[in-house]
């Protein structure tokens, strides 16, 4: 067993917190308060591979494993959680599905300019009725001739105002439960598809959120991705990758909290001595070291076990959980331990709480989660 990285990743680490500390610090605060979509900074990240990583050269991907894809997720996310998700639903959710489960034709159409960052996509999965019970679904694919007419509504769409590529589920069988939903890829372009405003949101505030809507939308049969009725599964299996790149997510959260924490605590002086000098802090640091080094391990360990062709959804599980609830606390602690200065937008420290809450929701809630893990223990 190794606990160590290999040259190329060392090197993807070095590459993306240099690119984070140059590209994205600079304005991450302003672009948290004005909600501003990092449309150069996204176009930097895709000239460095970032937005295809995992995927074949020969579909325009940088061919990485998951392990690294972890290790630059944890880098971006350390500076602006929000680029990290952009990148996060392009590759694990979207690529993904190209990759494993796309035919030729679609992959050399969708996967090459969406590695390329030509074109942007995102995942479209939950309905207004419909989030953890995922297959309760309304969105109805009705089959006409060589086409399908799509009509109704879904939401919580991250990327869904500037993507290009929407993969969507919906329902093309009535009345059979999670056989009868299938996937497609839908141009946003296409006719009779529009897009709802902005969710104003709590964190990730520079990434967008949206409702889309689907008024008979004619879509050929040759944009349906596998076959009728593998929706539920491909949507399921991709989101166990997707929740390790939630993990690494929120590990970089946790590990900003940290960092910041050290920092400050040491230039902070109370009494005559820095904070830092106090049992009460240095223990909240430890404790953040501490679980940060866990979440860390598993979420490596998720990767691995995904590089390595092994079931890795309980992993992957594990990972998410454990790893959104320690950004949770060490970000918590990190206001904490910055006082009135932690509660105030310009330190960027009240940023890190807010977008570590949505870790423990979206891509399957932390309680989704303890279901996946609980029901395979008691299988
Ligand atoms: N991979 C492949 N297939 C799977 C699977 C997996 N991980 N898990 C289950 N399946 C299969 C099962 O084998 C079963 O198939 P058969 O009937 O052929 O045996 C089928 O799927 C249905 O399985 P279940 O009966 O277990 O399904 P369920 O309805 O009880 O749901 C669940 C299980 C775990 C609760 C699932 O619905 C779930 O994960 N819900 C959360 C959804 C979610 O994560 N949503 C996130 C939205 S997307 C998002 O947030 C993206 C974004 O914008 C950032």
């Amino acid at each position: 067993m190794k606990f160590e990285l290999t040259q190329e990743q060392k090197m993807i680490k070095d590459m993306t917190q240099k690119f984070a500390s140059e590209e994205l610090a600079p304005e991450s605060v302003k672009r948290d308060v004005e909600k501003i979509w990092p449309h150069e900074q996204i176009k930097k990240m895709s000239e460095l591979g970032l937005m295809g990583m995992m995927v074949d050269s020969k579909w325009g991907g940088t061919n990485m494993d998951t392990i690294s894809y972890v290790v630059a997720m944890e880098e971006i996310a350390k500076v602006d959680a929000s680029a990290a998700v952009i990148m996060s639903v392009n590759n694990s959710l979207v690529c993904y599905i190209f990759q494993k489960y796309a035919n030729d034709r679609q992959k050399k159409k969708y996967l090459v300019p969406l590695c390329r960052g030509e074109r942007l996509g995102c995942f479209s999965l939950s309905e207004p009725q419909s989030g953890s019970d995922a297959s309760n679904m309304n969105v109805y694919a009705k089959k006409e001739g060589d086409n399908f007419i799509i009509s109704g509504t879904k939401n919580w769409v991250t990327n869904g105002i500037q993507s290009d590529v929407i993969m969507l589920f919906c329902v093309t069988e009535k009345n059979i439960g999670h056989k009868g939903i299938s996937c497609f890829i839908i141009d946003k372009d296409t006719p009779g598809v529009s897009v709802g405003k902005a969710e104003e949101k709590l964190g990730i505030r520079s990434s967008d959120t949206c409702e889309l809507y689907f008024d008979q939308v004619s879509v050929s049969k040759d944009n349906l991705v596998g076959e009728l009725g593998d929706g539920f599964k491909i949507a399921l299996s991709t989101l166990d990758g997707g929740r390790i790149g939630i993990a690494a997510q929120a590990l970089g959260i946790a590990q900003a909290s940290l960092e910041n924490s050290i920092y400050y605590s040491k230039e902070r002086k109370q009494f005559g001595k820095p904070i830092s000098a106090n049992q009460s802090i240095q223990f909240k640091l430890a404790d953040m070291a501490m679980q940060i080094e866990a979440a860390r391990l598993l979420t490596y360990k998720a990767a691995w076990k995904k590089d390595s062709n092994m079931n890795f959804g309980v992993s992957a599980s594990m990972a998410k959980v454990f790893a959104s609830e320690v950004a949770m606390q060490s970000s918590n602690q990190c206001v904490q331990i910055h006082g009135g200065y932690g509660y105030i937008k310009e330190t960027g420290v009240e940023r890190l709480m807010r977008d570590a809450k949505i870790t423990q929701i979206y891509e399957g809630t932390s309680e989704i989660q303890r279901v996946v893990i609980a029901r395979d223990l008691l299988k």
